[in-house]
Parts: structure tokens; sequence; C-alpha cells
């Protein structure tokens, strides 16, 4: 197996450190990620880049999201302040968005494959850097189309990327049988 896919792994954002990243280095993940496949090269991945004082205006996004999401009765006054934490633990944070096809030339779930093959190759890249992050998606960030501040109404966010330089103890990461998986036909 290639070494970046065998030492991909999700790394949460208490183990950053507080190392920055360089911003040619943020790039470079980024031309990883834009260099996707995408069926009628939509190429339907965004990405906005949160560093330094940004994540302040992250959080607050979060929260404007979060407070258009659940109705005052509903909400959890503990959500915001648990993303915040998290937001402040990584150096960066990435806001993952679908920018839907205009003519929609393709259906949806193609594009949202093609933006999951785009992190997927950012992802893969961190360990060329030293770095680790995750995908984190939750329901209320990941809703509607237009949901989000400041997003055009064809994007819909799907998900946070952490990421940073990062000290963990080298978990297991098991899989479920490849047999189960996989269907050979050979004859
Ligand atoms: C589309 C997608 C969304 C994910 N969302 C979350 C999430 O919201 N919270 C979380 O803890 N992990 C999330 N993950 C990370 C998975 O939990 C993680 O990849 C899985 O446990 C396998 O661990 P590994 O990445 O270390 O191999 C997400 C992964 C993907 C691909």
């Amino acid at each position: 197996m290639l070494p970046s896919i065998q030492n991909r792994r999700s790394v949460f954002p208490q183990f950053f450190t507080e190392q920055t990243v360089a911003k040619d280095i943020i790039q470079e993940l980024l031309e990883a990620a834009n260099m996707a496949p995408s069926h009628k090269k939509t190429e339907p991945w965004r990405f906005w880049v949160y560093t330094g004082a940004g994540r302040e205006k992250l959080i607050q996004e979060v929260q404007d999201v979060y407070e258009g999401a659940r109705a005052p009765e509903v909400r959890d006054p503990k959500v915001v302040p648990k993303f915040a934490k998290k937001i402040e633990q990584a150096p960066v944070v990435i806001a993952v968005f679908l920018h839907r096809d205009p003519a929609e030339g393709v259906p949806e779930w193609e594009e949202v494959a093609a933006v999951g093959c785009a992190v997927e190759n950012l992802w893969i890249s961190l360990d060329h850097y030293g770095l680790g992050g995750y995908w984190s998606s939750p329901g209320f960030l990941c809703g509607g189309y237009g949901q989000w501040p400041d997003a055009a109404m064809n994007e819909r966010c799907l998900g946070l990327f952490y990421l940073g330089h990062y000290e963990m103890p080298d978990l297991p990461r098991p899989r479920g049988p490849l047999a189960e998986k996989v269907t050979w036909v050979e004859e």
C-alpha cells in the first residue's frame, strides 16, 4: 500500500500543537485537492480557509448557522462552545463546500463524490508535511444550500476539515475484512 494511504488517519484537534502551518503548504494541499476527478469536469469543490484571527470569524459563522438551523427552544448551549474550542485548537480549519453545477448537468451525488475525492487528496497529502487532520460533518453545518452566511445559493457546506502539526499516539485503525466487501467475478 502507498505510505500516504497507510499513514492517513483522523487526527483530532486536541492533538494539534501550536505550530502554525505555512501558507505555501496549505496552498500545496489545496492544489492536491484541486486535482480530484469530477464528471463533466464540474470541479464542484470549494474551500474557505480559516487561519489565525480568521478563525474567530468561523466561530461566528458556526454560531450563525447553528442558530439558523435550530429554533431557540431546542438549542443546546454547549454546541457552539464545543466547536469554538476545536476551532481554536486547530491552526487551520477548512470549510468544505459543494458548489452545485448551475446547469445540474450531473446528479448531485456525483458532485458530492467529487468533493469527497478532493478532500481525500488533501487528506492523504498531509503526511508528507508532517500534518494531521480530520473531516468533521456535524448535521447542523451540513444542511441546505445557501445556509452558510455569504455562500452562494448553489453552495452547501459539507463539513469542516481541521488540520495542524500534531503529537498523537499511533492508534490502530482496524478495518473490517476486505473479503466481505469484494466480489470477484473471474469466469
Ligand atoms: C465524509 C466524512 C465525514 C466525517 N465526519 C466525521 C465527524 O463528523 N466526526 C468525526 O469524529 N469523524 C468524522 N469523520 C472521520 C471518521 O470518523 C474517520 O475517518 C473514521 O473513524 C476512520 O478513522 P481514520 O480516518 O483514522 O482512518 C468523517 C469522515 C468522512 C469521510
